[in-house]
């Protein structure tokens, strides 16, 4: 018995159920680098809502295998029976991993946030290669012990579920940025037309608890975060998003998708400060609508002053004026404005398509403007199609690098949890004292910076 290979630890009535066995032998997995003949074998963890395209997309490469599925909602077990009849089916991933650990190399998260690190640490415990849905995790103190424990085992390839940062549009952005074309960076803005009627914010804890369907394993649902009743279409599925306990707002839904270019091209590090301008925020929910204010310290790619990033949602956007942008330019939906000393460039997150004819109308590729608001026409690389869930197979096969690793994934989705933190504390600066995971000025957002596990749960590398 090895209990420092474990990858988590459960209650003394769990440890019951599961005997405690070395999950690695010496001859079992995980196989690091894949050779050409070999093919991944891979378990999934959530099979429902974005789980099940994550599922679908990498089942459908050629040299996947899919030999494990798990979900909290009983329901998928029958789904997928047909499709899938080699795999093995479990409600509780921790038993997934006890029992079935020597038999897969790579894991798919895509729980919702609140249960992203625990699962993918556990795994990258075990020596897994894992693909981890958006935002990368929960809090700030997570989303850094995942990109460092990813830093330090170059073997483990890790991909966060920023599917769109693979589009030719969003690539052409970041390749422009990097060749220096708007100059260096003096300040970011983005903004996302969330919540509004995707999901609740600014509403009090919800009321009406029922005993959970016989389907729900809702205490499994819960997992980390504390104990509340299961209330019918209040948070599963999809609908958890803006509750504090479970999502990360809308900065923390969109902004990895919407800030991954602009991050990765000003060479962004850890937020100094931060402040959120919001009136509605309440215990349990994210406010309706905010803005957030990130500031960062200079980097090789920034003006010498360094980097703020604006982060507007709930449908509040800058206006072109604030951006250089010329009046009549369309910045509504998702986007974000890279302001240079050169010009100024828009990145688009989706294009758009003619629903009839399938044709993008309106491209996802960079516009840009030089400082006198007068458009220049762009010489855009030309990129081959990439696919992100592939991209990450690939790279378990020593083919590819992915770019949305978990050390950029961390650091990115760091700042994300940083600002939704700010939430608790509307309408003032707060400096973040990254070393401690707390603000300076405000020992309270310690709690909110590192949440603490539920009693009876403990991952090895979180808590
Ligand atoms: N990349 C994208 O474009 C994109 C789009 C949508 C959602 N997402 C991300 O995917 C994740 C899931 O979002 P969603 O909208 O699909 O949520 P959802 O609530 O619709 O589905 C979550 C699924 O996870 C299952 N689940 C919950 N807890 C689990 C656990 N402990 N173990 C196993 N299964 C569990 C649920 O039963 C359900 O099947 C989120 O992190 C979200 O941010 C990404």
């Amino acid at each position: 018995m090895n209990p420092s290979r474990r990858t988590f630890i459960r209650g003394a009535a769990a440890f019951a159920a599961f005997p405690l066995l070395p999950i690695i032998s010496a001859r079992s997995y995980p196989r690091f680098q894949l050779g050409p003949n070999q093919r991944l074998q891979l378990a999934k963890v959530a099979v429902g809502g974005m789980g099940e395209s994550d599922l679908e997309a990498l089942a459908k490469h050629p040299n996947v295998d899919i030999v494990a599925l798990c979900d909290v909602d009983g329901r998928g077990k029958e789904k997928y029976a047909a499709q899938f009849p080699k795999a093995q089916w479990f409600n509780d991933w921790r038993e997934m991993f006890d029992k079935l650990g020597n038999k897969f190399d790579a894991v798919c998260v895509s729980t919702p946030d609140h249960m992203h690190a625990p699962v993918a640490m556990s795994a990258m415990n075990i020596g897994k290669h894992v693909y981890c849905q958006k935002p990368l995790a929960h809090s700030a103190y997570e989303n850094r012990m995942l990109a460092d424990f990813a830093k330090g085992h170059s073997k483990l390839v890790t991909q966060m579920g920023t599917q769109r940062s693979a589009m030719i549009g969003r690539r052409q952005q970041l390749q422009l940025l990097n060749d220096g074309l708007i100059g260096k960076i003096k300040s970011i803005h983005a903004w996302s037309d969330r919540p509004m009627g995707w999901w609740p914010q600014g509403n009090p804890m919800p009321t009406g608890g029922v005993k959970p369907p016989q389907w729900l394993a809702w205490d499994l649902w819960l997992g980390v975060a504390p104990t509340r009743p299961y209330v019918d279409k209040a948070y599963a599925p999809f609908m958890w998003r803006g509750t504090y306990d479970f999502g990360c707002g809308a900065l923390g839904d969109m902004g990895c998708h919407i800030l991954d270019n602009a991050f990765m091209a000003a060479h962004l590090g850890l937020p100094i400060s931060v402040r959120c301008d919001c009136s509605d925020a309440t215990n349990d929910q994210f406010p309706t609508k905010e803005t957030i204010t990130l500031k960062y310290a200079a980097s090789d790619r920034t003006v010498a002053e360094g980097v703020t990033v604006m982060w507007y949602d709930g449908g509040l956007r800058p206006a072109n004026a604030l951006l250089g942008i010329p009046d009549g330019v369309d910045i509504r939906g998702n986007a974000s404005v890279v302001i240079g000393e050169k010009g100024v460039m828009l990145c688009p997150l989706d294009p758009e398509y003619d629903k009839d004819s399938g044709q993008v109308t309106l491209s996802d590729a960079p516009q840009v403007w030089d400082n006198a608001k007068k458009s220049i026409k762009l010489d855009l690389p030309q990129l081959q199609r990439r696919n992100h869930w592939f991209h990450w197979v690939d790279g378990c096969f020593g083919k590819t690098t992915p770019e949305a690793n978990f050390p950029f994934a961390g650091l990115l989705c760091e700042s994300l949890s940083v600002g939704a933190a700010a939430s608790h504390f509307a309408n003032r600066d707060l400096l973040y004292d990254s070393k401690n995971f707390t603000f300076t000025n405000e020992s309270n957002g310690a709690q909110y910076l590192k949440t603490k596990y539920r009693d009876g749960w403990s991952v090895k590398g979180l808590s």
